[in-house]
């Protein structure tokens, strides 16, 4: 953990921010795998480890805003539990070393919010994406389930993402240990990546024992298929073959809570080929055009544009694209071969702070979520801040179902030669991520490098 006053810094500027009513922030509980006594890995909830810290289940933390106390309230346990789970600090012991002036049980916080309810104090929580914490906010606040999004607080979320949006030096040190384990799950998939024969799984196995064995866990399930142009493919099944890449997405989560998130694509065997190197460099190129532009004071949905701009000229020159690029852009044509956003916040989060609606994170007042395809799918549109930590993913993807849907309804024909598009549908895709501070005036790719030029690439899988 930090020092305790970041803890009580963090509180005192969220009560500042909200200035009037209870801030109730609920921590996650445990939830039941197979049976109530065998339980998936617990994972705490955020935004309750950024203001209250402890990895625990079943804890709750309540900020007074009008007067900036704060209370931790849980249960403590008893001999029955202790056999199971050895002893553990006391509720009080907890508050302090976090330095929390109040601290109760269960029953307490429901006092407590009985009284402020008839009162008639305006109670913040964040929405809920836990059915456990739906009930329980269903039962402490009197709100039928269906009806709690539309009460949670945007005042709360809003300055809660105001914090949380800028990292501090301790984050950014522990956010690059992050992407450092990351170094090791991705150097390692390269070096296995070079067999052909082997199977998905047993890569994506040895990465996740990586993240494991970093303090981990992996901070979303493993991406990694030889079918790249599925954006988010889970399925792990498939053996390594010649001519295929292999997209490998994946990140790992410090002890501490925080995230890396990389994606490097290499050749299955070691080896590209002419047509895949081709590609690659495009998708590079729009990577490396990113990273150069990132800085303070620029939109994220222009470095987006200058990334698919970048990526279309490459495609141009393999001649998958024609005329002018700056049109097919403005008219969307890149969503063809780029249908997802250049890349989102990233923190204690993977995604940081979007099970609070993207567009609370990701946009304000003055940039508004496109809705054309492709470019509605940018999740960080709005103006970058020093002490921002943001992903730099640009991909290119020839997906079967895409290319055939755009093809039949001829659009954007001005722009993509279907004839040779339609070679390509065995190719899969590219992705290549890295992870970002942006700084005072530019930027800083954090964490040790990864290989990602063609030439480093071959040179660690040979
Ligand atoms: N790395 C997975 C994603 O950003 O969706």
């Amino acid at each position: 953990m930090f020092n305790k006053n970041t803890y009580i810094e963090r509180r005192k500027q969220l009560a500042k921010d909200v200035k009037d009513g209870l801030i109730l922030i609920l921590g996650n509980t445990d939830s039941a795998f197979n049976y109530t006594a065998n339980i998936y890995t617990f994972r705490q909830d955020s935004s309750f480890r950024y203001f209250f810290e402890y990895n625990l289940a079943d804890l709750s933390g309540v900020i007074d805003a009008n007067t900036g106390e704060d209370y931790l309230f849980g249960d403590d346990v008893e001999i029955d539990d202790i056999i199971w789970t050895g002893e553990v600090a006391s509720i009080r012991e907890r508050a302090d070393v976090i330095g929390v002036k109040h601290s109760g049980s269960k029953q307490d916080l429901k006092n407590l919010l009985e009284a402020a309810i008839l009162q008639g104090r305006h109670i913040h929580f964040l929405p809920p994406y836990r059915a456990e914490n739906r009930n329980t906010l269903s039962s402490l606040l009197h709100i039928k389930k269906d009806h709690i999004e539309k009460f949670a607080s945007l005042e709360l979320r809003k300055a809660i993402v105001k914090q949380r949006s800028i990292k501090s030096l301790e984050e950014i040190v522990e956010i690059e240990k992050a992407v450092d384990t990351a170094y090791e799950m991705h150097t390692t998939m390269m070096r296995m990546a070079r067999n052909l024969g082997t199977y998905e799984y047993q890569i994506a196995g040895t990465m996740e024992g990586i993240a494991l064995s970093g303090g981990g866990p992996v901070s979303f399930p493993i991406i990694l298929t030889t079918h790249g142009e599925i954006l988010h493919g889970h399925d792990h099944s498939l053996q390594l073959r010649e001519g295929r890449m292999l997209v490998s997405d994946a990140g790992c989560e410090t002890p501490s809570g925080y995230c890396s998130d990389i994606t490097r694509t290499v050749p299955c065997g070691g080896k590209f080929n002419q047509r895949q190197k081709d590609v690659y460099e495009a998708v590079l190129n729009a990577n490396l055009a990113a990273q150069e532009a990132i800085r303070p004071g620029v939109e994220y949905k222009q470095i987006h544009l200058l990334a698919v701009k970048t990526l279309g000229e490459g495609l141009k020159s393999i001649g998958l694209m024609k005329g002018d690029i700056d049109a097919a852009v403005s008219e969307g044509a890149m969503g063809v071969f780029m249908p997802h956003g250049l890349g989102h916040m990233l923190g204690m989060d993977v995604h940081d702070m979007e099970n609070f609606d993207e567009s609370i994170v990701g946009y304000d007042e003055k940039t508004s979520r496109s809705t054309q395809f492709g470019l509605k799918s940018l999740r960080l549109g709005r103006t970058l801040e020093d002490g921002m930590v943001i992903t730099n993913e640009p991909g290119c993807y020839f997906i079967p179902a895409l290319i055939d849907k755009f093809k039949s309804e001829n659009k954007f024909k001005d722009f993509v030669n279907y004839d040779l598009l339609e070679t390509y549908k065995d190719f899969g895709g590219i992705r290549i991520e890295d992870d970002i501070l942006v700084t005072d005036k530019s930027n800083r790719v954090l964490g040790k490098p990864i290989p990602k030029t063609v030439k480093e690439i071959e040179e660690i899988m040979s």
